[in-house]
């Protein structure tokens, strides 16, 4: 116990106030690799979505429909004829298959958008068909210094927006050069297998650059985003560790040396025999000393912060130990593995309020026989419940509250998760939090 905050002896005045320990505050040492790669690969899907959303606007989809009607429509031209080396009837249905799979993706887009399973396989049925029409068109011109080489460009310039799928772009640039490659050198152009070749690497080569050079990019904002929340919450921390030092330097030093003084007065008086003020002054001590407990919790309650999920399991199973004192069972069960990560010092210090005031209300409201808190962590979120086998809310319980209940539902909204009670035999309380602030 702190000593500046223990019931002093009637042998002294209590012990001048000593130092808090420190707060298991978030360390700002490196970041975690497993951390990083789940920021990163976030910010690279954000970045890809928001990519995808200008390239499937109504604009961007007539634009690249009118390109490929564009290239189709260039033999129409006899000078464009003779340097292209193809036929309308050559460019017309391949342009089209082209131009149908770009919109077959832009509806996709429209109604799943870019996270949906339909837009994905659009996605890859699009670059197949690019693929597919630039490596006919380069090969039906017969030469590999054709323009049509356009196609690919897409895919190269794609590599900016969507690193995550650099394999995949590697992939089909490198089948399609090496398809194109072979099918020249089946008729013995080496002039064009090795253009085909050439360009096939260069354009591998701009594309793996490309992606690198984004993916560096996007790592570095990640590593800003983890670091800027690190600050926030070291800074809600360091708040949190001054009050809990004003209050227990100051106001709860002052209660204790007064309880110490009323211990003392209880004393003399009782001493003279005058029993009606010896009673005032043993009530006077004993408020002075519950007030003196109450500020005791708050500061030490201040104080939950920082700290891994087996110090949290921990807390937990003290906490709940000490509110179910005398007939109230309570069991805590932890769906998790032991983990020496750190929990985001929010969520620490909700998740204990919140199984304090649910277990608080079941020893003090239910009538219940046992009360069970589980807390079962998954990958984004931590789900809290807390159940007993009590007599239920009253009706309109969580609307009228002013406390307890108002608070676990406002905590659960300030980390954009969701409360909810239950009558399932007793009052169920599940809470579930994201394990990563609302932006
Ligand atoms: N587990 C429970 N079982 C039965 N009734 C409950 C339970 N939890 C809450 N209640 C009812 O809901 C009311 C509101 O609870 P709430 O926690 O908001 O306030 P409180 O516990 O009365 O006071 P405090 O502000 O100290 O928490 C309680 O007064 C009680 O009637
Ligand atoms: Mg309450």
């Amino acid at each position: 116990m702190d000593p500046a905050l223990a019931a002093p002896t009637s042998n002294g005045p209590p012990a001048s106030p000593a130092a808090i320990p420190p707060a298991g505050a978030a360390s700002p040492a490196a970041i975690p690799p497993a951390e990083l790669d789940v920021e990163l690969d976030r910010a690279m899907t954000e970045h890809y979505v928001e990519g995808r959303r200008g390239m499937r606007s109504l604009v961007s989809t007539s634009l690249l429909v009118a390109l490929a009607a564009g290239v189709a429509l260039l033999p129409a031209w006899p000078p464009a004829r003779r340097v292209l080396g193809v036929e309308l009837k050559t460019t017309l249905p391949l342009a089209a298959v082209s131009a149908l799979s770009i919109v077959h993706a832009a509806i996709a887009f429209g109604r799943v958008g870019g996270r949906g399973r339909w837009y994905r396989v659009a996605e890859h049925v699009e670059s197949l068909c690019s693929v597919s029409c630039g490596v006919a068109l380069v090969y039906l011109s017969g030469s590999a210094a054709s323009v049509f080489w356009i196609y690919f460009l897409l895919f190269i310039a794609d590599s900016w927006n969507n690193p995550r799928d650099v394999g995949i772009h590697m992939g089909l640039f490198g089948l399609a050069s090496a398809a194109l490659a072979g099918a020249f050198g089946a008729r013995g152009a080496l002039t064009d297998v090795a253009i085909a070749g050439s360009i096939g690497v260069l354009g591998a080569v701009c594309i793996y650059a490309f992606a690198s050079s984004a993916r560096h990019r996007l790592r570095g904002e990640a590593e800003r985003r983890i670091l800027r929340a690190r600050l926030e919450g070291l800074l809600v921390e360091r708040e949190r560790d001054r009050i809990a030092r004003d209050l227990h330097d100051g106001v709860a030093a002052d209660l204790s040396t007064l309880l110490w003084r009323a211990t003392e007065l209880k004393a003399a008086v009782a001493a003279a025999g005058n029993g009606e003020a010896t009673s005032i002054v043993d009530e006077l001590v004993s408020d002075a000393r519950s007030s003196l407990d109450e500020l005791r919790a708050i500061v030490f309650a201040l104080r939950v912060s920082g700290g891994t999920w087996d110090d949290l399991r921990a807390e937990l199973r003290t906490r709940v130990a000490r509110l179910c004192a005398g007939s109230l069972r309570c069991e805590i069960a932890f769906h998790d593995d032991a983990d020496a990560a750190e929990v985001p010092v929010d969520v620490r210090v909700h998740v204990v309020r919140i199984v304090q005031e649910g277990v608080r209300n079941a020893a003090r409201h239910a009538r219940a026989q046992v009360v069970r808190v589980e807390l079962e962590r998954g990958a984004d979120d931590v789900v809290v419940r807390v159940a007993d086998d009590g007599e239920g809310m009253p009706e309109g319980a969580l609307e009228a509250s002013r406390g307890g209940l108002a608070n676990i539902a406002k905590r659960a909204e300030l980390l954009g998760g969701a409360a909810s009670w239950t009558y399932d035999g007793g009052t169920r309380l599940v809470v579930t939090l994201p394990l990563r602030a609302p932006r």
